[in-house]
């Protein structure tokens, strides 16, 4: 639950078995509150708010629809356990620290265009972001063996 789009604050509580949820009267004022849910597999069935009151008690039942692309819901630590080997997808723990992994799987690069992406990614600074590139001061040589490695793996589960 989120208390207005001017407001950074932020509550959130987990529903029990029956699906009930309810917020501690002591984290709400008075005020218009978005509602959002996280539920793997479901998203809202359209906006959902609820003005809370000084007084009483508010209700908001909250109707959820199946989500038609589940892999938009991903982490990249899903991505990670979905891939298939042990070994073969070790290095790509590298690879979330500045996007995630969606960006990978949901490429359509083969495995010779990945050896140049990867090679790209080596000589990108630790703080950038895809909004945001930084290209590291020194620059990154990766082997090639190792970019084809990971290139041709990563071209079987894109
Ligand atoms: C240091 C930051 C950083 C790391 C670590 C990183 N990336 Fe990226 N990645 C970026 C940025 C920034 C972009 C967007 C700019 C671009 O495409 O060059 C990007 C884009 C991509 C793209 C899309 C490229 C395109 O042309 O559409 C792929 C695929 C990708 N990264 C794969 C990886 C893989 C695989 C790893 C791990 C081996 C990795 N990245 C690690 C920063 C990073």
């Amino acid at each position: 639950m989120r208390s207005g789009p001017a407001s950074p604050v932020s509550v959130t509580v987990v529903t029990n078995q029956a699906g009930r949820y309810s917020f501690p009267v002591d984290r709400l004022t008075p005020g218009h509150y978005a509602l959002r849910i996280r539920a793997i597999g479901y998203e809202l069935d359209g906006p959902a708010a609820a003005d809370v009151a000084a007084k009483g008690t508010v209700t908001a039942d909250l109707a959820l629809r199946k989500v038609d692309d589940i892999a938009s819901q991903m982490t990249s630590t899903e991505w990670l356990i979905s891939m298939p080997g042990a070994e073969q997808k070790r290095p790509l723990i590298e690879c979330m620290s500045c996007h995630t992994l969606e960006r990978v799987v949901r490429s359509k690069f083969t495995a010779d265009a990945f050896v140049g992406v990867l090679k790209r990614m080596a000589n990108y600074a630790n703080n950038s972001t895809v909004q945001k590139v930084q290209a590291r001061v020194a620059e990154r040589e990766v082997p090639d063996d190792r970019a084809r490695r990971v290139g041709e793996y990563l071209a079987t589960v894109n």
